[in-house]
């Protein structure tokens, strides 16, 4: 009898994750048929304009009496971002981490004085491939549940953990996904950034630190990671994830010497949380810094080609002096290696989001350089 009611709601459970592709999972890279599948069974949302910049930019208490710090519940979604995972721990996002792009993009510019074109360009890159674009929403992190038990689905990471179009490897306080877990905290490699700290930071977070420590976690990766790959778009996120800290965790009253003590940095890191009495920076910031890092110690983008130290540089490749080659490389290579032949609805919501990317740097870098990997819509 007992295996029968098991037998029986093991069914159950199946038939209903059949027909419940979740409408926060990413599409991106399904096979056909369960693109197709899980496209017929979403509503779809048409992605609206994204939120313009703020009213105010300068410094303000962000961790105020209503944004309190709770720490996700078991069904919470967090993943291997600490800035918005902790936007999420304080309610500027969702608490559930199943969040939209405008929402991502507001509470970017609101709790970190994230710059409006940046923030909405780093929204969309990571929306499209790592969002639900038929729903219009993106999970914080976490597994894409399998669609159902015949044919079986890969086991896709879901929402930012997915590895290779955005998450990568080398990050400072995360293992590469050849390790198995890529966006959980890690301590053993948050004690070596702390002792960088003490060795070239005088026991703090600042250019220095992030110089040498993005440095060793490259040579790290390479050595020890036969997968380790610093293509396109990991090459500009690697670097641009070592200035977030100076830029954004620092706290907004402090007008010189940015930067980021032990304690404020574990709290960020670690417990997602802001420090207590947390001011956002009064300066509204995107990329900068990152030529500086990356000039520290010069390496182009490639990746092992043949197990540990096989690092090939790869001369296709765009570095950082040729941003739009980086964009062009993302939507032409990136995006339609996921989603190689869209129809119908998914179609016209890649070409919607394609269109929200170009714009957040259509005027400022980028004019006249729009790519059109599934043609110009009509
Ligand atoms: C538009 C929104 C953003 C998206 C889609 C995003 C996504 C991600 C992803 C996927 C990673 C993982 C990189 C990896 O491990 O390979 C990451 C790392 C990181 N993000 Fe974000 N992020 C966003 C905004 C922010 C903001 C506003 C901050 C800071 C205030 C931030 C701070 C960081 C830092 C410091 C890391 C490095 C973590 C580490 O290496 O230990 N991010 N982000
Ligand atoms: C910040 O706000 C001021 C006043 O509205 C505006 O002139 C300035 O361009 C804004 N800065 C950024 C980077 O958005
Ligand atoms: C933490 O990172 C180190 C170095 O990459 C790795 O050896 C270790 O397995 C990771 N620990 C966990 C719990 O993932
Ligand atoms: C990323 O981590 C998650 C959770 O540990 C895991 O399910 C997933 O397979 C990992 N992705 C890759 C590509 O290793
Ligand atoms: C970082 O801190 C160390 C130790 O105080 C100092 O020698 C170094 O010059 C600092 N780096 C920068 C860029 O200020
Ligand atoms: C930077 O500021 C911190 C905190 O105010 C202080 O402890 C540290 O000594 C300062 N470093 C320098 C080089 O001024």
């Amino acid at each position: 009898m007992v295996s029968f009611i098991s037998f029986v709601s093991l069914a159950l459970a199946l038939a209903s994750t059949a027909s419940a592709f979740p409408a926060y999972g990413t599409l991106a890279g399904l096979p056909r048929e369960e693109l197709a599948r899980a496209v017929t069974n979403l509503e779809y949302v048409k992605a609206p304009p994204p939120p313009g910049p703020l009213a105010y930019n300068g410094t303000k208490l962000v961790y105020d009496k209503a944004h309190p710090f709770k720490a996700p519940g078991p069904n919470d979604i967090r993943g291997p971002c600490p800035g918005l995972n902790t936007l999420a721990n304080h309610g500027y996002l969702p608490r559930n981490g199943i969040v939209t792009p405008g929402q991502v993009i507001t509470a970017c510019m609101e709790g970190y004085n994230m710059e409006n074109w940046f923030a909405r360009f780093a929204t969309y890159a990571g929306h499209l491939v790592d969002g639900n674009l038929i729903t219009n929403l993106m999970s914080l992190g976490g597994p894409t549940p399998k669609t159902g038990p015949a044919p079986p689905a890969p086991a896709l990471a879901g929402g930012l953990d997915t590895h290779v179009v955005f998450e990568g490897d080398a990050s400072m306080t995360r293992a590469d996904a050849y390790w198995g877990d890529n966006h959980s905290f890690n301590q053993t490699l948050y004690d070596e950034l702390a002792s960088f700290m003490d060795k070239y930071g005088g026991g703090r977070y600042n250019w220095t630190v992030a110089n040498e420590f993005r440095w060793q976690r490259i040579q790290d990766s390479m050595a020890t990671n036969p997968e380790f790959s610093l293509m396109q778009p990991r090459y500009f996120t690697v670097y641009l994830e070592t200035t977030f800290p100076i830029l954004f965790f620092v706290d907004g009253r402090t007008t010189e010497n940015r930067t980021l003590s032990k304690e404020d940095a574990l709290s960020f890191f670690k417990t997602n949380k802001f420090p207590e009495d947390w001011y956002r920076t009064g300066v509204p910031s995107s990329f900068d810094g990152i030529f500086d890092v990356a000039a520290a110690h010069p390496i182009k983008p490639g990746k092992n080609v043949n197990g540990v130290n096989t690092y090939e540089v790869d001369p296709t490749q765009p570095d950082l002096s040729q941003f739009c080659g980086i964009y062009a490389d993302f939507v032409n290579r990136i995006v339609t290696g996921l989603y190689p032949n869209p129809t119908g609805e998914l179609l016209e919501a890649l070409n919607i989001n394609l269109q929200y990317l170009y714009d957040s740097i259509s005027d400022n870098f980028c004019p006249d350089q729009q790519q059109f990997p599934y043609g110009k819509p009509q």
